[in-house]
Parts: C-alpha cells; sequence; structure tokens
C-alpha cells in the first residue's frame, strides 16, 4: 500500500538523496572548527559549502549573520534574547502565530506584545495591523513596519515559496530544517550583525578567543560568538543539500505545481460532505495560498482525524476480514443441496461444463486480484468492487474440491478403485493444499508484491483444467464394465 504523507505542516519526511549524501559525509565527520587534521578539515569545508546554499536559500543580506538552533522555537528564543528590547517597547505579533512565534516575546522580553486579528479567511487584518501601528507609533520594536525591526517566522513558508530577505526587506528571520525535507535537528536564524555585537547570552567553547591573565574576555567575532559549542554538523549538511534541491529543481516549477495541486486540494476537500475548510476554498486561489488546509470534520476530535490514516493502514486487514466472508458466502451454494458439486455432477451425463465453470471462477478471480495489484491504493471505489469479485469468484471457484471428490466416485466402479483412486487425489489435493500458500509466500517475499504469487497461481490452472477436463470424460478408469453402465 502507498501513503501519502499530508502532514507536511508538521514535518516532512527526508530527500532520500540527501539522506544518503549524509550518510556518506559520515566517513568524514571529523572535529567541526576543534582541529586541523584532514577529517577536520573535510568537515569544516562541507559545513561551509552548506552554509553558503543555506543563505542562498533565503536570500540572506550581506550584513546578516546565521546562528543554527535546535529549531524554529530555540530561533524565535535566541533573538527574543538577543533584541535590547525593554519595558516600553512593543513587540507586534499576531493571533495566528503559532506559539513558538508569541511565547518567546512574552517570556523571554520584557516588552509589551500585542496581536494583530485575523481577518475572515485566516489572514493577517492588514488594517488593524496599521491601527496598531498608528496608536503605538514610535513604541512598536518589532514587525512589519518602517522604523521597526522585520522578523518572519518562515517555518511554514520555505518549504513553499522563494525567500528573499534582502529584497523584501526582511530583518531577521527563522525557519527549522524539519519542514524542509532535512529532519536532522537544526533551526536557522538570520539575523543582524549589529543584534549579535554584545556579550552572548549563552556563553561557552567557541564564544571567546582568549581570556587574558586579567581574568578578562576577549569574545570571538560576533557572528561567532554566540554559536556556542560543537554544530551540529550533519543537521546543517543535511539542509544545505536540501535547499540545493529545492533551488536545483527551481521555485518556479515548484510553486507552478504547488499551486495546482492547492487549487485541486481545495476544491476536493470542500466537496466532502462534513468536512469544513477554516479558511473559503475561493481564497486558496484568489490569494495564493501555500498548501497548508486547516480544517473540521464535523462531530470527529482533531486527533481522530489525524489517526485515520492508521485505519486506511490497517485498510488490508480489514479487507481481509471482508474478503474471507464473501469468499465463505461466494462457496455456500456449493456445500448445500441441491446445488452441490456432488449433486450437480450426479445429475448431468458428463462434468465437463462443471469443471470449465469452477476454472473460470478461479482465473476470473486471479484477474481480478492482478488488476487489484495494478490499481493499488488510488483505485478508489474500483479497489473496492475490484476485492469483492475477487473474493465472491474465488469462494465460487472452491467448488473444484467437492466436485473433484465427486469425479472419483463417478469415474470408479469398483470399491478397490475408488480407494486408490481416492486415496491419490487426496494425498495429491492435500499436499497442494499445504504446500500452496507456503509457495506463495516464498513468491511473494522476494517479489515484494503480489504479482508474480498471482502469475504462479494463474499458470497452475492449464494443468488442473486439463486434468479436469480428463477426470470428467465419460466412462471409468477401470476396464470398460462388463454390465455396460457408461456413467
Ligand atoms: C509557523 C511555525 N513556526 C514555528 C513552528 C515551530 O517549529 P519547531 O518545532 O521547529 O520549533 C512551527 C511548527 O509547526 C510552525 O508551523
Amino acid at each position: 500500500m502507498r501513503i501519502v504523507q499530508l502532514n507536511n505542516a508538521a514535518t516532512t519526511p527526508p530527500f532520500e538523496r540527501k539522506v544518503r549524501e549524509v550518510q556518506e559525509f559520515l566517513g568524514w565527520y571529523g572535529a567541526l572548527h576543534r582541529g586541523a587534521g584532514p577529517r577536520a578539515r573535510a568537515t569544516v569545508e562541507a559545513v561551509e559549502r552548506a552554509v553558503r546554499r543555506i543563505r542562498s536559500f533565503i536570500g540572506q543580506p550581506e550584513d546578516n549573520a546565521l546562528l543554527f538552533t535546535a529549531n524554529t522555537s530555540a530561533a524565535i528564543n535566541a533573538l527574543a534574547r538577543l533584541l535590547p528590547l525593554d519595558a516600553d517597547d512593543m513587540v507586534l505579533t499576531s493571533e495566528i502565530e503559532p506559539t513558538a512565534n508569541n511565547l518567546p516575546w512574552r517570556y523571554n522580553t520584557p516588552a509589551r506584545v500585542l496581536d494583530v486579528r485575523a481577518n475572515d479567511t485566516g489572514a493577517l487584518d492588514l488594517d488593524h495591523l496599521d491601527h496598531l501601528f498608528a496608536e503605538h507609533r514610535g513604541r512598536v520594536a518589532l514587525l512589519a513596519v518602517t522604523g521597526a525591526l522585520l522578523f518572519v517566522d518562515a517555518a511554514q513558508l520555505a518549504p513553499h515559496r522563494r525567500i528573499d530577505m534582502a529584497s523584501a526587506g526582511v530583518d531577521a528571520l527563522a525557519f527549522s530544517a524539519h519542514k524542509v525535507y532535512a529532519p536532522f535537528g537544526l533551526g536557522v536564524l538570520s539575523l543582524p550583525r549589529t543584534v549579535l555585537d554584545r556579550r552572548p547570552v549563552d556563553p561557552g567553547g567557541g564564544s571567546i578567543d582568549m581570556i587574558a591573565d586579567t581574568g578578562s574576555v576577549v569574545w570571538a567575532p560576533p557572528a561567532e560568538r554566540h554559536q556556542t559549542g560543537t554544530w551540529n554538523a550533519t543537521g546543517i549538511l543535511g539542509l544545505g543539500a536540501s535547499c540545493a534541491t529545492i533551488l536545483d529543481a527551481g521555485w518556479d516549477l515548484l510553486e507552478g505545481v504547488e499551486r495546482d495541486l492547492v487549487a485541486r486540494t481545495a476544491s476536493a476537500l470542500s466537496d466532502i460532505p462534513g468536512v469544513r475548510l477554516t479558511v473559503p476554498a475561493a481564497s486558496y486561489r484568489a490569494d495564493d495560498r501555500i498548501g497548508t488546509f486547516p480544517f473540521v470534520v464535523d462531530g470527529l476530535h482533531h486527533a481522530l482525524v489525524a489517526a485515520a490514516p492508521r485505519t486506511v493502514a490497517s485498510g488490508p486487514s480489514t479487507t481481509r476480514t471482508t474478503s474471507a466472508t464473501l469468499m465463505s458466502l461466494a462457496g455456500m451454494p456449493s456445500r448445500y443441496p441441491p446445488s452441490t458439486p456432488p449433486a450437480l455432477a450426479g445429475r448431468r451425463p458428463g462434468q465437463r461444463a462443471l469443471v470449465v465453470v469452477t476454472a473460470a471462477c478461479y482465473l476470473a478471480g486471479y484477474l481480478a486480484l492482478l488488476a487489484l495489484t495494478l490499481c493499488g491504493s488510488a483505485g478508489g471505489s474500483r479497489v473496492d468492487v475490484l476485492g469483492w469479485l475477487a473474493a465472491a469468484l474465488l469462494g465460487a471457484g472452491n467448488g473444484a474440491f467437492p466436485l473433484s471428490v465427486t469425479l472419483v466416485g463417478l469415474r470408479t466402479s469398483r470399491a478397490e478403485t475408488t480407494a486408490a483412486v481416492s486415496g491419490l487425489a487426496q494425498s495429491g489435493g492435500y499436499l497442494l493444499a499445504v504446500s500452496g500458500p507456503l509457495l506463495v509466500g516464498v513468491l511473494h517475499q522476494p517479489s515484494g508484491g503480489w504479482r508474480v504469487p498471482l502469475a504462479a497461481l494463474l499458470a497452475t490452472l492449464l494443468p488442473q483444467l486439463i486434468a479436469g477436463l480428463r477426470s470428467a470424460r465419460p466412462g471409468t478408469v477401470e476396464a470398460p464394465d462388463p454390465a455396460g453402465d457408461p456413467r
């Protein structure tokens, strides 16, 4: 089953090629900034290349520095503690911000924090922003207004849109690697170097150039003194590789594909009864929104909605139960008189038609299963219909067993021959019944799918059909009955 991950807003799966790149680098990993050997030099080079890629990914202004943190929350907290804000300053954030871009301003600065309202479409209410700015003119220390610093929490934007801090006039920006296909535990904070020209808030390894005899400290250059301790080299490499992959693919292509997906998803979601989009579907196209879809499923707690994919993932077992029931039901008519194969076979002069019908049921059942594997999980209701059809046909085909037992009786006239043929048929039948599932498993595992085992099962139909038709020929397997009973 193919699982489509729709929760990229929380975290993204890693680009496979980039995971391999990081793994290959690990063979060369050495002390970053703490050694001079070949591994240390290789590590410094690789990390510096990655840092250049990250800088160009966000179009970082020349006079900004990059700080690496654990994630976006840590980056915003670091910025809050680094900015020289006081109780007279004002930080404007908004009521649509996540806690990561709200709590740090409230609890790690003495500034007053005000929330800009959101409008009906879930976007920032720009009139309210203007109003707050006008009301507190001169005291707003942080947001998108002249005279104040503009900080952007780009955790959700970075995977969706080209970011160019320099041309957009963004002063500081934070985002997380795990939301841009590099889940290697890294946050990024880009901020003006001038903000860093102060004592580090978390001093430690790497933050000083030297300690004088007098005990006074000579701090490392601003951009380095705040990056305390050993860097997360793997995180930086993974993120650098992700940024390069995205830039190589090209934003024009990515944004174009996403716009198309967003429009289709918005209208598909709004067509589902009981699903309510928080943002009206029309505004996804009109406002050029990124592909995040806040929605509510009527009467269902969001945790249950989130757990639904697990139900889908465990779908095959539900299908197995349904299929087993259907197979038993489809096989029912052949277990009860007057439609049992023995009863039918006994009433007819020849039994070839019955052999052909049961073989045809198997043939059609296996072909339905094969079609099911070709449809994949994307087949929707077609998958259900094919599954039910396959179960019903194979259930009906199960009449082959009682039919073959009946043929044993019909094709023999003496007790000792009946016993001998029955013994042969039963031992052959049970051998197949025991080894068949094993064989299917042996073929399924290495091929990793159902097509090879199904092809093998289809191939077994021909010898079975030939044997069945031969067994259904009129007469007995013994020497002609002296009484002339043709059966
Ligand atoms: C807009 C935004 N900012 C910040 C965060 C927090 O990111 P992290 O978990 O990397 O701290 C998130 C996480 O969902 C987010 O969506």
